[in-house]
């Protein structure tokens, strides 16, 4: 018997593997009896705008890598980005996610300094960033301007597995190093990892959950591993298996619902990408944030992380309503107008 309120690393394991239908019916019971207990049946919108699909580095699975030669660059107008957070705020989404390729120079990290205090001055939106590693003097000078939440996903907690997944000079300290100084600036710290990952084994999954339980995390934005063919990571994966992916995922999502608790959790659009309904299935098994894409659709198609990105054609209104009913389909409602800070954020805070 599995006791769901003193989960060990062996359970951990036993619940991502078990093909028992009766215990896995359980595990996505126990979540959501969770999910319901500290975040209630409620979905929180986060508009986000992908501005930039320019980046320096080359991790071996992403589809926009720098040396993805087949990819058109390119980087939206302040102008362009201030549209779409107006956007996101007339549609009453509460908050938006600047997402972006990673870069780091002066002129890149002034730019979104820059769009942060115009953002702020005008709308209450809630702010999340997702712009890779910084030095911890960017990442002040952001939350300055006004962002609070930063995610930065570790993409695993197995430093081995990790140098797989990229060239040397990526280091997983670095990575590590950046979640901790975003914690001591005051965001709230969002992480998160890839799961069905090439070589990547239940036992890395679980001490994945159990890294996010150690480090305190307050969000937690993962997903799928989706192949992506004009990246390295592909030839290592020549069978992939959506059905797998989307099955680990979701126990993924559940267990660390079970263990973390009181923290968002994202129903990631790689979730999509694997099943037109993924992300519902990503609510029912314990997730509780829904990222909409507002980017403008002349840039979707450019912003391919992985294949088969649901809504590529779809504009930000289609999307809106699309997942309102989506959302309602699996008994949930949005709360609209409110930034829906992570809870467990706020209890940290309070201490
Ligand atoms: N499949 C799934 N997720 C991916 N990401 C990048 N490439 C892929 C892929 N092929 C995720 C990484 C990164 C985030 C921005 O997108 O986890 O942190
Ligand atoms: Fe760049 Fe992020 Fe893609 Fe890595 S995952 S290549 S940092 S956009």
């Amino acid at each position: 018997m599995i006791d769901f309120n003193n989960i060990n690393r062996d359970n951990l394991i036993e619940l991502l593997t078990t093909e028992d239908e009766k215990l896995i019916e359980q595990m996505f019971h126990e979540a959501y009896r969770i999910k319901l207990e500290n975040v209630g049946n409620v979905v929180y919108f986060r508009g986000i705008i992908e501005f930039s699909n320019i980046c320096t580095k080359n991790c071996f699975y992403c589809g926009i890598r720098k040396s993805n030669g087949k990819v058109e660059r390119y980087m939206m107008s302040e102008e362009e980005i201030l549209d779409m957070a107006k956007w996101c705020h007339d549609a009453n989404y509460g908050s938006l996610v600047l997402q972006s390729g990673e870069r780091s120079d002066e002129q890149f990290v002034e730019f979104v300094e820059r769009i942060l205090r115009k953002i702020k001055s005008q709308w209450n939106l809630g702010i999340t960033l997702s712009l890779g590693e910084q030095t911890e003097e960017t990442f002040k000078r952001w939350f300055d301007a006004g962002a609070h939440r930063y995610l930065l996903r570790i993409e695993t907690s197995n430093q081995e597995l990790y140098r797989t997944l990229h060239p040397a000079d990526h280091k997983h300290d670095i990575r590590l190093e950046s979640l901790d100084n975003l914690r001591k600036l005051g965001y709230q710290v969002g992480t998160g990892v890839m799961i069905g990952l090439p070589g990547q084994t239940a036992e890395d999954l679980a001490d994945d959950i159990r890294f996010f339980k150690k480090r305190d995390i307050d969000m937690i934005g993962m997903g799928p591993y989706v192949v992506h063919h004009d990246t390295p990571l592909a030839e290592k994966m020549p069978n992939f298996d959506k059905e797998r992916q989307l099955d680990l995922a979701l126990r993924m999502i559940a267990l660390t619902r079970i263990v973390l608790k009181d923290v968002n959790i994202a129903s990631t659009t790689a979730l999509q990408a694997l099943d037109p309904k993924g992300r519902e299935y990503g609510l029912r098994a314990g997730a509780n944030i829904i990222m909409p894409v507002i980017t403008d659709t002349k840039y979707r198609k450019q912003y391919l992380l992985y294949e088969d990105k649901p809504c590529v054609d779809e504009n930000a209104s289609m999307c809106r309503s699309c997942l309102e009913g989506r959302i309602q389909s699996v008994g949930e409602s949005i709360r609209y107008g409110e930034w829906g800070d992570s809870p467990h954020f706020r209890r940290r805070q309070n201490g």
